[in-house]
């Protein structure tokens, strides 16, 4: 049965209601989903000055994705497809097994005591018992917390801490490439290193990769699923869902709350609006469950829309080839595609003429969209070219949950995408370009992003148990503004331009990650006096962290040892997918007179840029030596021969 769609509404007379007046905006959208009971107040602001959605009215999260479209006939339709070519598996699930599988996993996870508010962490890869794990604990208005299985025991450890699960929900092992990655003894070193422990840890036995059980903690995932089916527990909009955390300018990462109220009415919104899919239709965000595209595109919009989505264990090459993403299209009849432009670059990287394209039949595709990073106008056309559909480059963070610059194609007069652009803002998000005053900049200024309050349905009100983080983080610098921490700028004909970082933070291959943290990590290194990260360009990852490193006076070591070991110190306490893979020694950082140190100037120069020398730096000399250190190490876009 062909679905039918409503009639598009125009995209600036969506925007412009959205913008006049929010409350009565989202009040329709939020007709859409199902609640326990609806809401009768829209928006709030509380005691502290910080908003929120929807205060009042109950509904349960699971019971959206799964409960509500079997009890509405799509029982029997596919709800998710679990592709994974590194264990040679392709299964399906419909959406009345998912459900029975979930309400059983809830049952089990309630006899280990897991009850309403209580948090779980899931440290998994992308399998469908993690997909099933994430909707038990919203079926019981649990709150989970995915940690990315390429994350080292050390970054786990912060998140138990901070998180403090009830119950942490594992696997034997993953799978990269044709690597085994035993997930198992991470898990326990991050449980031995945390202050906190979890009462029980529920272990997903695979059978490539065999855990050790010890007594007391461990449990078997079959055996949790044996217990008895749960229903839905009612919960506020207000109530969280999650807590995903994400790389801030230091150490320790920022636990981002995700409501459960506004997400609903978010997600489910963008996925006609945005995306333009009707339920029935087949969605691919071929992400990971540990980022937020996983969660609100793998897991949570797809199912909100009744559509089928695809759950892909595996990478964009090598898993077997660089053809792998056309044949899950053409295999699944994917309507849209999601992915980060990393992964384009490194199809095209072993497949430069997008032949591998050819050997599939595309036709089911009508989209594919790119986030995570900026899209350069050279992956762009040549996705565009090897696909023949358009290409959508969209912006967005894991604080908003979902896309705040797009094309959206399910609005009609939507001006088309452009290379290079992110396109423009979505109903609900009021995008400003401000400068260091805090004052809107006129088109074609680059200056600071940020989106003025209030910030829309589904984005995070606050970050878990420190409501002055997030004030400090986010509202305070510019009153009335939420700070994205992106520089950009806007175009005369509105199209707008999102070019990177302007604090800590980098992007290497879609992961994001605080540069201050490796700061502070490399510091503990007894040979080290001080140090700098830079996230300097990197033709396959976008960025990648390089560190500059003044030795302590007196101490001896090799260069080459140091290296080795500042590298396995990143490896060990970050992960390999930091891809940190250079620690240069220096004699001296440039500074500014007031002892700032110009990490700016130095990626400037590593990646070829045209710079001026800063007029407050203390000695311009230092640059030059810093430069003879890249072009020695052949580090850098500019010196390097080859950089992936
Ligand atoms: N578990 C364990 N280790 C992991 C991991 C995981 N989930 N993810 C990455 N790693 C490890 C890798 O094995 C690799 O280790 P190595 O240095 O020992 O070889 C290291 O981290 C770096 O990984 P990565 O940057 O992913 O490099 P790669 O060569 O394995 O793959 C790409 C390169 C570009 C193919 C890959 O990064 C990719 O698919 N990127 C797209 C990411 C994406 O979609 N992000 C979504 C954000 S929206
Ligand atoms: P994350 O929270 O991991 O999703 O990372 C968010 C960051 O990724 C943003 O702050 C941007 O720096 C970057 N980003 C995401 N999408 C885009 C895009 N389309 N263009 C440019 N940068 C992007």
């Amino acid at each position: 049965m062909k679905p039918v769609s409503p009639p598009a509404l125009p995209y600036a007379e969506a925007y412009a209601a959205s913008l006049a007046d929010p409350a009565a905006f989202w009040e329709e959208q939020a007709q859409q989903i199902q609640w326990f009971e609806p809401p009768t107040e829209m928006l709030t602001t509380d005691a502290q000055g910080l908003y929120r959605w929807f205060p009042g009215s109950r509904l349960n999260t699971s019971y959206l994705a799964l409960d509500h479209h079997v009890h509405f006939g799509r029982g029997e339709q596919v709800a998710l497809i679990y592709d994974s070519p590194v264990t040679n598996t392709v299964s399906r699930i419909t959406y009345r097994e998912l459900l029975d599988r979930t309400a059983h996993f809830a049952g089990g996870l309630r006899q280990l005591g897991v009850e309403k508010g209580d948090r779980v962490i899931i440290y998994m890869p992308n399998v469908p018992e993690a997909v099933v794990a994430m909707l038990a604990c919203a079926r019981l208005g649990a709150v989970h917390s995915v940690v990315f299985g390429g994350f080292a025991p050390h970054e786990l450890a912060v998140r138990i801490d901070d998180a403090q699960p009830r119950v942490i929900v594992s696997a034997s092992g993953g799978m990269e490439f044709d690597k085994v990655i035993p997930y198992k003894p991470l898990l326990d070193a991050a449980i031995e290193k945390a202050s906190f422990k979890p009462a029980h840890t529920v272990i997903l036995q695979r059978p490539f990769a065999q855990a050790d059980m010890q007594s007391g903690r461990d449990v078997d995932y079959q055996k949790v699923m044996q217990a008895p089916q749960v229903g839905c527990v009612s919960v506020e909009a207000t109530d969280p869902l999650y807590i995903l955390y994400t790389s801030g300018t230091t150490g320790k990462p920022k636990g981002v709350v995700r409501d459960n109220g506004g997400h609903a009415v978010a997600l489910k919104y963008s996925m006609s609006a945005i995306y333009g899919m009707q339920p029935g239709e087949v969605f691919w965000a071929a992400s990971d469950i540990g980022w937020a595209v996983g969660h609100s595109y793998i897991v949570y919009g797809p199912l909100f829309q009744g559509c089928t989505s695809v759950l892909f264990e595996g990478k964009p090459v090598r898993t077997p080839d660089a053809g792998t993403f056309w044949r899950v299209v053409a295999e699944h009849r994917v309507q849209v595609l999601f992915t980060a432009p990393t992964a384009i670059r490194a199809i095209k990287k072993e497949d430069a003429e997008g032949q591998l394209a050819q050997h599939y039949d595309l036709t089911s595709l009508r989209y594919l969209f790119l986030a995570g990073e900026r899209c350069d106008p050279a992956t762009y056309e040549w996705a565009a070219r090897t696909l023949s559909v358009p290409v959508i480059d969209h912006w967005w963070q894991t604080e908003s949950g979902w896309p705040m610059l797009a094309t959206m194609v399910g609005l009609s007069e939507m001006p088309p995408p452009r290379a290079g652009s992110a396109g423009h803002p979505v109903p609900g998000y009021d995008v400003q370009i401000l400068d260091e005053a805090g004052e809107p900049l006129p088109p074609t200024h680059t200056g600071l992003v940020a989106v003025r309050l209030p910030l829309p349905p589904g984005c995070l009100p606050t970050l878990w148990h420190d409501d002055e983080r997030f004030r400090q983080s986010y509202l305070t610098t510019f009153p009335g503004y939420y700070l994205s921490g992106d520089g950009g700028f806007r175009d005369a004909e509105g199209y707008f331009f999102i070019m990177g970082r302007v604090d800590d933070v980098i992007n290497v291959a879609g992961h994001r990650l605080s540069t201050g943290e490796m700061e502070e990590l490399l510091a503990a290194h007894p040979a080290v006096a001080e140090c700098a990260v830079l996230g300097i360009a990197c033709p396959l990852r976008g960025q990648r962290p390089v560190g500059l490193v003044v030795l302590k006076d007196g101490y001896t070591i090799g260069e080459e040892q140091l290296e080795q070991e500042l590298v396995q110190l990143i490896r060990d306490q970050i992960g390999a997918l930091a891809s940190f893979r250079n620690a240069l020694v220096v004699k001296r950082l440039p500074k500014t007179r007031s002892g700032k140190i110009l990490r700016k100037s130095m990626r400037q120069l590593a990646d070829g840029e045209a710079f001026t020398m800063p007029s407050t730096i203390d000695d311009p000399a230092i640059l030059d030596e810093i430069r003879a250190v890249l072009v020695r190490r052949q580090v850098g876009l500019a010196f390097e021969k080859d950089s992936t």
